[in-house]
């Protein structure tokens, strides 16, 4: 009788935070349910990651990129595609054979977005593959529908009133739709990328899609459209504040950017659901103008508040620092706020003091606000953050959005309205509060022993991993 092999898994990971913290995540979930994985990313971004954190069965194999100091905007992003590509597809091939040899022979290959040439070298190494979709489900179904004979229909979203209907969507107006897909789109390579991200799938005679989501989340936008069945493997947080299967796993593990402690002392100052935490993720440089306007916002609400300014953004302003930050200058002075560089984000939002949470409606953000309980002032910019808005305000009804003037600026006379509507304790504050907890509930029994996503994970790794169990 042969022994069954322990399945093993592939895990590639584009090098950006968005898609490290549900890739390592999703590393640690199959660890525990007996897989092994080795995760694979590129040299910038594996020098931040803290093996110490990671669980048993968790390995991680770098390569160099050719950019090992990490992509920068003013980098050719061409050059650095086809880098990435040439040299990520041989690092898997590298793998793939050597794991073979030492007696650990790889059952699948798992990649997140943007990374679609690992379809390729799954399918040349007679491997099953899988994308792991790091936006929500209906914004893969918005994609879907705009490549797939819906295309036109996006071109009449110039007018701001227009509100579009996708089957099983709810109707999209142009501020809810992601922003390559608008006419006024300028980042063409961006939706090229989600192109051939489809037309990769559709190769495939199974196609799987894995997605950070849940099923009584998204429940139709999951089914929505004939050719994908999406499968909801989320919340991809840490466990200590979801289902605290692993008390000890406190954090993503895969942090690029440099933190500092002293916030958590100021925080156990404050008393209960009284901070305004504000985070605009890993990507996204304010405007100057913006950054006034939510420093005017926050001392006017007269609320405490953390706000995590990454400092690239104080780097590229130090001359004019004072000036953007005069109006919150003498509140910092008498702590009212703190600023910090980055912050461990779950733990602030998983803190007893905070209140609500401005932020730019990245999806993690999204899914770790729904977790840990906290109602949003939804305040996105680009790509998938106006379709989250939507969900956030208008579906799920666990915050309220802001609405930009007429040069695109959020006054800070808005986002003091936003904060006092999600913080007081009049019906609209209520009912977002009573929302964001049946979310919350909803998210934990979805990850939790026979949840949906624990079906739908262990269901795919049986599919996948057929001969090892
Ligand atoms: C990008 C896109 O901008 C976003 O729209 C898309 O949904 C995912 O990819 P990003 O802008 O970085 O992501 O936002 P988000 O998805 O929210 O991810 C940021 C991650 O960084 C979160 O997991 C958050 O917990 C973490 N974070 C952020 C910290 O740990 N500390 C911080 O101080 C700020």
């Amino acid at each position: 009788m042969t022994m069954a092999v322990q399945p093993h898994f592939l895990l590639l990971t584009y090098p950006a935070q968005g898609h490290i913290n549900p890739a390592l995540q999703f590393a640690k979930g199959l660890t525990r349910i007996g897989v092994l994985v080795t995760l694979v990313t590129s040299l910038s971004a594996g020098r931040r990651m803290s093996k110490t954190l990671f669980p048993d069965g968790l390995s991680f194999v770098t390569f160099s990129d050719g950019y090992d100091d990490g992509f920068k905007p003013e980098d050719d992003r061409d050059h650095f595609t086809s880098e990435l590509k040439r040299r990520g597809s041989q690092t898997l091939n590298e793998l793939i054979v050597d794991s073979a040899k030492e007696g650990k022979p790889v059952t699948c290959l798992v990649y997140t977005m943007l990374l679609q040439f690992a379809a390729e070298v799954a399918r040349a190494q007679h491997l099953p593959a899988a994308l792991l979709w790091i936006q929500p489900a209906t914004v893969f179904d918005i994609y879907y529908y705009y490549f797939n004979g819906y295309g036109d229909i996006f071109n009449n979203c110039k007018d701001t009133s227009y509100a579009i209907e996708l089957p099983g969507l709810p109707p999209l107006a142009s501020r809810d739709l992601p922003s390559f897909v608008l006419p006024s789109n300028t980042y063409t390579f961006a939706l090229q990328m989600f192109q051939e991200q489809l037309e990769q799938l559709s190769q495939e005679t199974n196609p799987k899609v894995l997605v950070n989501s849940f099923d009584a989340l998204e429940l139709v936008a999951m089914n929505a459209t004939e050719k994908f069945n999406l499968i909801g493997i989320g919340p991809l947080i840490p466990s200590a504040f979801l289902d605290g299967k692993d008390p000890l796993d406190k954090s993503f593990g895969g942090d690029l950017f440099q933190g500092s402690e002293d916030y958590t002392e100021w925080l156990n100052s404050k008393t209960k659901s009284s901070v305004v935490y504000v985070s605009f993720g890993s990507i996204l440089v304010l405007s100057k103008r913006q950054i006034e306007e939510i420093a005017r916002g926050l001392v006017d609400s007269g609320l405490p508040f953390l706000w995590v300014r990454r400092d690239e953004q104080n780097k590229n302003e130090e001359k004019e620092e004072e000036d953007h930050l005069s109006a919150c200058r003498e509140a910092i002075l008498e702590r009212q706020g703190m600023i910090v560089p980055w912050c461990c984000q779950v733990e602030v939002l998983s803190h007893p003091s905070i209140g609500c949470f401005v932020t730019h409606c990245g999806w993690n953000s999204t899914l770790e606000s729904l977790v840990c309980e906290v109602p949003v002032v939804a305040f996105p910019h680009w790509t998938d953050q106006g379709t989250n808005a939507k969900l956030i305000a208008d579906v799920w009804k666990t915050g309220v959005r802001v609405v930009a003037n007429e040069e695109g600026i959020v006054e800070g006379d808005e986002i003091k309205r936003c904060l006092d509507l999600v913080m007081a304790h009049g019906k609209t504050g209520e009912d977002i509060r009573k929302n964001a907890k049946k979310w919350k509930d909803l998210a934990r029994d979805a990850v939790k022993e026979g949840g949906s996503s624990d079906k739908n994970l262990k269901a795919f790794v049986q599919e996948v991993g057929k001969g090892c169990f």
